[in-house]
Protein backbone atom coordinates (compact mmCIF):
# COMPACT_ATOMS: atom_id res chain seq x y z
CA UNK A 1 0.00 0.00 0.00
CA UNK A 2 1.45 3.21 -1.18
CA UNK A 3 2.24 6.41 1.31
CA UNK A 4 0.25 9.49 1.28
CA UNK A 5 0.06 12.82 2.79
CA UNK A 6 -2.35 14.47 3.82
CA UNK A 7 -2.53 17.19 6.07
CA UNK A 8 0.51 16.73 7.72
CA UNK A 9 0.43 13.23 8.12
CA UNK A 10 1.97 10.06 6.39
CA UNK A 11 -0.84 7.61 5.95
CA UNK A 12 -1.00 4.34 3.51
CA UNK A 13 -3.39 5.47 0.69
CA UNK A 14 -6.29 3.74 2.10
CA UNK A 15 -6.27 5.70 5.44
CA UNK A 16 -6.35 8.58 4.06
CA UNK A 17 -9.88 10.37 4.51
CA UNK A 18 -11.20 13.67 3.79
CA UNK A 19 -14.33 15.05 5.10
CA UNK A 20 -18.09 15.24 2.12
CA UNK A 21 -17.75 18.82 3.67
CA UNK A 22 -14.30 19.59 1.94
CA UNK A 23 -15.02 22.29 -0.88
CA UNK A 24 -13.10 20.23 -3.36
CA UNK A 25 -15.63 17.36 -3.38
CA UNK A 26 -18.62 19.74 -2.96
CA UNK A 27 -17.61 22.46 -5.57
CA UNK A 28 -14.20 21.62 -6.75
CA UNK A 29 -12.94 24.34 -5.35
CA UNK A 30 -9.13 23.79 -5.56
CA UNK A 31 -6.16 23.05 -7.46
CA UNK A 32 -3.00 21.02 -7.98
CA UNK A 33 0.17 19.92 -9.71
CA UNK A 34 1.19 16.96 -11.70
CA UNK A 35 4.67 16.53 -11.46
CA UNK A 36 7.64 14.18 -12.91
CA UNK A 37 10.75 12.35 -10.95
CA UNK A 38 13.28 10.32 -12.99
CA UNK A 39 15.49 8.53 -10.76
CA UNK A 40 13.90 10.47 -7.58
CA UNK A 41 15.15 13.89 -9.66
CA UNK A 42 12.44 16.12 -9.85
CA UNK A 43 11.99 17.86 -13.45
CA UNK A 44 11.49 21.70 -13.31
CA UNK A 45 10.40 21.80 -9.82
CA UNK A 46 10.59 25.63 -9.59
CA UNK A 47 8.32 25.91 -12.86
CA UNK A 48 5.70 23.44 -11.22
CA UNK A 49 5.79 25.72 -7.79
CA UNK A 50 5.42 28.28 -9.68
CA UNK A 51 2.33 27.63 -11.72
CA UNK A 52 1.17 26.71 -8.32
CA UNK A 53 1.28 29.42 -7.21
CA UNK A 54 -0.41 31.34 -10.08
CA UNK A 55 -3.35 28.86 -9.75
CA UNK A 56 -3.31 29.46 -5.84
CA UNK A 57 -3.77 33.53 -6.35
CA UNK A 58 -6.09 32.69 -9.27
CA UNK A 59 -8.46 30.92 -6.76
CA UNK A 60 -7.49 33.64 -3.80
CA UNK A 61 -5.93 30.78 -1.56
CA UNK A 62 -2.81 31.03 -0.06
CA UNK A 63 -0.23 28.53 -0.27
CA UNK A 64 -0.58 26.49 2.62
CA UNK A 65 3.30 25.19 2.44
CA UNK A 66 7.06 27.28 1.73
CA UNK A 67 8.53 25.55 -1.73
CA UNK A 68 11.26 23.95 0.77
CA UNK A 69 8.32 22.18 2.44
CA UNK A 70 6.75 20.67 -0.55
CA UNK A 71 10.50 19.82 -1.42
CA UNK A 72 10.98 18.41 1.79
CA UNK A 73 7.35 16.29 1.76
CA UNK A 74 7.84 14.88 -1.67
CA UNK A 75 11.38 14.01 -0.77
CA UNK A 76 9.74 11.28 2.21
CA UNK A 77 7.48 10.08 -0.23
CA UNK A 78 9.82 9.02 -2.35
CA UNK A 79 11.62 8.16 -0.11
CA UNK A 80 8.34 5.70 1.72
CA UNK A 81 7.51 4.50 -1.48
CA UNK A 82 10.95 3.09 -3.37
CA UNK A 83 9.03 -0.80 -2.62
CA UNK A 84 5.94 0.22 -2.93
CA UNK A 85 5.50 1.43 -6.55
CA UNK A 86 7.29 -0.08 -9.57
CA UNK A 87 9.73 0.92 -11.73
CA UNK A 88 12.29 4.44 -10.41
CA UNK A 89 10.06 6.92 -12.05
CA UNK A 90 7.28 8.62 -9.97
CA UNK A 91 4.33 11.35 -10.94
CA UNK A 92 3.72 12.96 -8.15
CA UNK A 93 0.04 14.44 -7.23
CA UNK A 94 -0.45 17.22 -5.84
CA UNK A 95 -3.69 19.03 -4.66
CA UNK A 96 -4.76 21.74 -2.94
CA UNK A 97 -8.41 22.33 -1.56
CA UNK A 98 -10.28 25.42 -0.18
CA UNK A 99 -10.71 22.79 3.29
CA UNK A 100 -13.90 21.46 4.84
CA UNK A 101 -16.62 24.13 6.05
CA UNK A 102 -19.23 24.26 8.63
CA UNK A 103 -22.17 24.17 5.83
CA UNK A 104 -22.37 24.24 2.12
CA UNK A 105 -22.28 27.68 0.84
CA UNK A 106 -20.90 29.09 -1.81
CA UNK A 107 -18.71 32.31 -0.85
CA UNK A 108 -15.61 31.85 0.99
CA UNK A 109 -15.69 31.08 4.46
CA UNK A 110 -14.21 33.02 7.19
CA UNK A 111 -12.33 30.64 8.97
CA UNK A 112 -10.72 27.65 6.84
CA UNK A 113 -8.04 25.22 6.78
CA UNK A 114 -7.02 24.18 3.15
CA UNK A 115 -7.04 20.58 2.59
CA UNK A 116 -3.66 19.68 1.43
CA UNK A 117 -3.25 16.28 -0.64
CA UNK A 118 0.00 14.43 -2.20
CA UNK A 119 0.28 11.18 -3.89
CA UNK A 120 2.58 9.22 -5.68
CA UNK A 121 1.82 7.17 -8.64
CA UNK A 122 4.01 4.38 -11.14
CA UNK A 123 5.47 6.59 -14.29
CA UNK A 124 5.82 4.13 -16.94
CA UNK A 125 9.05 4.60 -18.88
CA UNK A 126 8.42 6.13 -22.09
CA UNK A 127 10.75 5.20 -24.65
CA UNK A 128 10.94 6.22 -28.52
CA UNK A 129 9.82 2.94 -29.80
CA UNK A 130 7.04 2.85 -27.35
CA UNK A 131 5.74 6.41 -28.42
CA UNK A 132 6.13 6.06 -32.06
CA UNK A 133 3.42 3.83 -32.45
CA UNK A 134 1.58 7.06 -31.65
CA UNK A 135 -2.36 8.00 -31.25
CA UNK A 136 -5.73 8.95 -32.96
CA UNK A 137 -6.90 11.88 -32.37
CA UNK A 138 -10.60 13.77 -33.02
CA UNK A 139 -10.90 17.50 -33.19
CA UNK A 140 -13.77 18.84 -30.44
CA UNK A 141 -15.18 22.18 -29.99
CA UNK A 142 -13.31 23.48 -26.50
CA UNK A 143 -16.61 23.74 -24.16
CA UNK A 144 -14.26 24.45 -21.28
CA UNK A 145 -14.13 27.83 -19.31
CA UNK A 146 -12.55 31.36 -19.55
CA UNK A 147 -9.74 30.13 -17.04
CA UNK A 148 -7.61 27.55 -18.51
CA UNK A 149 -4.61 28.64 -17.53
CA UNK A 150 -5.65 27.57 -14.05
CA UNK A 151 -4.44 24.16 -13.06
CA UNK A 152 -8.09 23.89 -11.37
CA UNK A 153 -9.41 20.16 -10.39
CA UNK A 154 -12.90 20.96 -11.81
CA UNK A 155 -11.96 18.85 -14.97
CA UNK A 156 -15.52 18.23 -16.18
CA UNK A 157 -15.19 19.89 -19.22
CA UNK A 158 -11.82 18.27 -20.34
CA UNK A 159 -13.16 14.50 -18.86
CA UNK A 160 -16.23 14.62 -21.05
CA UNK A 161 -13.89 16.04 -23.66
CA UNK A 162 -11.68 13.04 -23.22
CA UNK A 163 -14.08 10.49 -23.03
CA UNK A 164 -15.74 11.59 -26.23
CA UNK A 165 -12.48 11.14 -27.67
CA UNK A 166 -12.11 7.33 -26.56
CA UNK A 167 -15.77 6.93 -27.65
CA UNK A 168 -14.72 7.75 -31.40
CA UNK A 169 -11.54 5.57 -30.80
CA UNK A 170 -9.30 8.10 -30.24
CA UNK A 171 -7.30 8.62 -27.62
CA UNK A 172 -7.12 12.07 -27.37
CA UNK A 173 -9.31 15.29 -28.49
CA UNK A 174 -7.34 18.50 -29.83
CA UNK A 175 -9.78 21.32 -28.75
CA UNK A 176 -10.95 24.32 -30.81
CA UNK A 177 -11.94 27.09 -29.67
CA UNK A 178 -13.49 29.88 -31.93
CA UNK A 179 -11.69 28.12 -34.82
CA UNK A 180 -8.33 28.07 -33.20
CA UNK A 181 -6.81 25.24 -31.99
CA UNK A 182 -6.05 25.51 -28.03
CA UNK A 183 -4.82 22.13 -26.77
CA UNK A 184 -5.74 18.83 -25.82
CA UNK A 185 -7.71 17.49 -23.05
CA UNK A 186 -5.13 16.83 -20.76
CA UNK A 187 -2.27 17.95 -22.68
CA UNK A 188 -0.77 20.86 -24.99
CA UNK A 189 -0.84 20.54 -28.74
CA UNK A 190 1.88 21.02 -31.21
CA UNK A 191 2.13 20.83 -35.23
CA UNK A 192 4.54 21.37 -37.89
CA UNK A 193 2.97 23.70 -40.53
CA UNK A 194 5.55 24.62 -43.53
CA UNK A 195 8.25 23.43 -41.80
CA UNK A 196 7.66 25.62 -38.75
CA UNK A 197 6.88 23.89 -35.22
CA UNK A 198 3.44 25.60 -33.91
CA UNK A 199 1.89 26.13 -30.85
CA UNK A 200 -1.26 28.15 -29.29
CA UNK A 201 0.49 31.01 -27.17
CA UNK A 202 -0.05 31.38 -23.77
CA UNK A 203 -3.13 32.56 -22.69
CA UNK A 204 -6.79 31.76 -20.38
CA UNK A 205 -7.55 29.58 -23.29
CA UNK A 206 -5.05 27.14 -21.78
CA UNK A 207 -2.91 25.94 -19.52
CA UNK A 208 1.03 26.75 -19.87
CA UNK A 209 2.50 23.35 -19.77
CA UNK A 210 5.83 22.87 -18.07
CA UNK A 211 6.49 20.21 -20.97
CA UNK A 212 5.56 22.54 -23.60
CA UNK A 213 7.78 25.16 -22.21
CA UNK A 214 10.39 22.74 -21.99
CA UNK A 215 9.82 21.53 -25.52
CA UNK A 216 9.93 25.56 -26.77
CA UNK A 217 13.19 25.87 -24.58
CA UNK A 218 15.13 22.46 -26.42
CA UNK A 219 13.78 23.42 -29.74
CA UNK A 220 15.48 27.29 -29.24
CA UNK A 221 18.71 25.40 -28.16
CA UNK A 222 18.68 23.19 -31.15
CA UNK A 223 17.74 25.07 -34.15
CA UNK A 224 14.30 23.63 -34.32
CA UNK A 225 12.29 27.03 -35.96
CA UNK A 226 9.56 27.40 -33.64
CA UNK A 227 6.51 29.94 -32.89
CA UNK A 228 4.11 30.65 -30.48
CA UNK A 229 1.03 31.60 -32.69
CA UNK A 230 -2.96 31.18 -32.85
CA UNK A 231 -3.61 29.09 -35.38
CA UNK A 232 -6.89 27.74 -37.13
CA UNK A 233 -8.19 24.14 -37.37
CA UNK A 234 -7.84 24.47 -41.18
CA UNK A 235 -4.33 24.89 -40.36
CA UNK A 236 -3.95 21.84 -38.12
CA UNK A 237 -5.51 19.56 -40.31
CA UNK A 238 -3.26 20.28 -43.22
CA UNK A 239 -0.27 19.69 -40.75
CA UNK A 240 2.53 17.54 -41.54
CA UNK A 241 3.23 16.63 -37.50
CA UNK A 242 1.28 17.17 -35.08
CA UNK A 243 2.30 16.14 -31.25
CA UNK A 244 0.30 15.94 -27.52
CA UNK A 245 2.86 16.93 -24.67
CA UNK A 246 2.06 16.60 -20.84
CA UNK A 247 4.19 15.41 -17.78
CA UNK A 248 2.95 11.80 -17.85
CA UNK A 249 3.34 11.34 -21.69
CA UNK A 250 5.93 13.40 -22.67
CA UNK A 251 5.97 13.72 -26.46
CA UNK A 252 3.46 12.07 -28.32
CA UNK A 253 2.82 11.13 -31.70
CA UNK A 254 -0.75 12.44 -33.39
CA UNK A 255 -0.82 9.76 -36.46
CA UNK A 256 -4.18 9.98 -37.21
CA UNK A 257 -6.70 13.06 -37.21
CA UNK A 258 -10.13 12.62 -37.34
CA UNK A 259 -9.74 8.85 -38.96
CA UNK A 260 -7.55 10.53 -41.51
CA UNK A 261 -3.90 9.58 -41.35
CA UNK A 262 -1.72 13.14 -40.48
CA UNK A 263 1.01 12.72 -43.25
CA UNK A 264 1.74 9.14 -44.36
CA UNK A 265 0.88 8.22 -40.79
CA UNK A 266 4.11 7.76 -39.41
CA UNK A 267 5.78 10.73 -36.39
CA UNK A 268 7.72 12.92 -38.72
CA UNK A 269 11.00 13.94 -38.57
CA UNK A 270 10.62 16.92 -36.22
CA UNK A 271 9.13 14.73 -33.90
CA UNK A 272 12.28 11.77 -34.71
CA UNK A 273 14.64 14.87 -33.39
CA UNK A 274 13.21 16.31 -30.97
CA UNK A 275 12.14 12.90 -29.32
CA UNK A 276 16.06 12.51 -29.06
CA UNK A 277 16.90 15.50 -27.41
CA UNK A 278 14.01 15.21 -24.76
CA UNK A 279 15.14 11.83 -23.96
CA UNK A 280 18.85 12.94 -23.53
CA UNK A 281 17.39 16.01 -21.68
CA UNK A 282 15.67 13.23 -19.07
CA UNK A 283 18.95 11.23 -18.84
CA UNK A 284 20.91 14.26 -17.71
CA UNK A 285 17.97 14.81 -15.32
CA UNK A 286 18.30 11.19 -14.10
CA UNK A 287 22.04 11.87 -13.62
CA UNK A 288 21.70 15.06 -11.98
CA UNK A 289 23.10 17.27 -14.70
CA UNK A 290 20.54 19.27 -15.36
CA UNK A 291 16.61 20.33 -13.79
N1 LIG B 1 -2.26 17.38 -17.24
N2 LIG B 1 -3.17 21.00 -20.67
C1 LIG B 1 -3.99 20.35 -19.83
C2 LIG B 1 -5.45 20.66 -19.86
C3 LIG B 1 -3.46 19.39 -18.93
O1 LIG B 1 -4.28 18.77 -18.07
C4 LIG B 1 -2.06 19.11 -18.97
C5 LIG B 1 -1.43 18.10 -18.06
C6 LIG B 1 -1.25 19.81 -19.87
C7 LIG B 1 0.24 19.59 -19.95
O2 LIG B 1 0.89 20.22 -18.87
P1 LIG B 1 2.27 19.65 -18.31
O3 LIG B 1 3.22 19.58 -19.45
O4 LIG B 1 2.69 20.64 -17.28
O5 LIG B 1 2.00 18.27 -17.74
C8 LIG B 1 -1.85 20.75 -20.70
C9 LIG B 1 -1.77 16.48 -16.23
C10 LIG B 1 -0.66 15.57 -16.65
C11 LIG B 1 -2.95 15.77 -15.57
O6 LIG B 1 -3.97 16.42 -15.41
O7 LIG B 1 -2.82 14.60 -15.19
Amino acid sequence: MSTVYLNGEYLALDQAKVSVLDRGFLFADGVYEVMPAYGGHLLRMNEHMQRLQNSLNAIRLKNPLENAQWLNVIQILLAENVDELAGEDRSIYLQVTRGVAAKRNHGFPQKIEPTVFIMLNELAPVNKESLRAGVAAITLDDIRWKACNVKSISLLGNILLRQQAHDNGAAEAILINQGRVTEGAASNVFAVINDVLVTAPIGPQLLPGITRDLILELAAKNAIVCEEREYTEQELLSASEIWFSSSTREILPVVELNGKAVANGQPGPIWEKMIDIYQANKKDLRNGNTR
